[in-house]
């Protein structure tokens, strides 16, 4: 192709890159390493794009639901085809890497494919993962550290549903806007089951001052309609700021009911 030769444009257009476009859904796959072992964290399905039904631009993320729809067929292709080959090309390039490891998938007709590695752990998905985790964090990450995860049993998980919502400002995340508000979050943080974690906003006088990805509220239920219904009926709804996406784990609550 004439445009690579170098010179024709300057040294601009010598290089272009291909990308395939996958179709499909999102699967946040997250593991605890030493290097040589894995203990995964529950699968997890985040949504990027800001409205509903996956429409408009990419952004953080707005949500999650935990588990997401993942056989043991599925996990054993995972960890066999994409979290075991990427501990041995780590390990060939010399990178000695223990701690939280992000593999973001797509699950295509032929398979899952890596979207993205991410070197910690999710947002939003650990604010669901973490609030449904029943082993103790600490002694993974110790065992990682050391190099002796192969100690330790695979992490236990609540069996109720996870889900959790972002509550954004206007405009994010193309146009984002800074927004001055007042709210009695003393409320929400005492309610049980639910999860209040704080991220683009400060205290500013009297009130709140927000930006981006404000805050996101988690909720587990014994099934995902539940979770559905308390989180968006129960607390989204009270909130008198802010917006979020309003189908956040719709569709297994839509298989639940057997919609889909
Ligand atoms: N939720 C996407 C990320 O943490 O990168």
């Amino acid at each position: 192709m004439s445009i690579l030769k170098r010179g024709a444009f300057g040294d601009s257009g010598r290089r272009i890159t291909l990308e395939e476009r996958l179709y499909g859904n999102e699967l946040s796959y997250i593991v605890i390493t030493d290097g040589t072992n894995v203990r995964a964290l529950a699968p997890t399905r985040d949504y990027k794009a800001r409205y509903d039904g996956d429409k408009g631009p990419k952004t953080g993320g707005m949500g999650s639901y935990s588990p997401a729809e993942l056989n043991e067929e599925e996990d054993s292709e995972i960890r066999r085809r994409i979290v075991e080959p990427t501990l041995r090309g780590l390990k060939k390039d010399g990178i000695d890497y223990s701690g939280a490891l992000y593999f973001g998938l797509m699950k295509t007709s032929v398979g899952f494919k890596v979207i993205e590695y991410n070197v910690r752990l999710g947002d939003p998905e650990t604010q669901t993962q973490l609030f449904r985790m029943r082993s103790d964090l600490v002694p993974y990450l110790h065992s990682a550290a050391n190099g002796n995860l192969a100690h330790l049993p695979e992490i236990k998980w609540d069996r109720r549903k996870g889900v959790s919502v972002v509550v954004v400002s206007p405009g994010y995340p193309d146009n984002t806007q800074t927004i001055r508000f007042a709210y009695d979050f003393g409320e929400l943080g005492s309610i049980p089951h639910l999860g209040v974690f704080y991220g683009g906003l400060k205290e500013v006088g009297t009130g709140f001052e927000g930006r981006g990805r404000m805050l996101t509220l988690s909720i587990l239920g014994y099934n995902f309609t539940d979770a559905n219904i308390i989180l968006y009926r129960g607390f989204l709804s009270r909130l008198d700021f802010g917006e979020w996406r309003g189908d956040i784990g719709l569709r297994p609550s839509l298989v639940e009911r057997g919609r889909i």
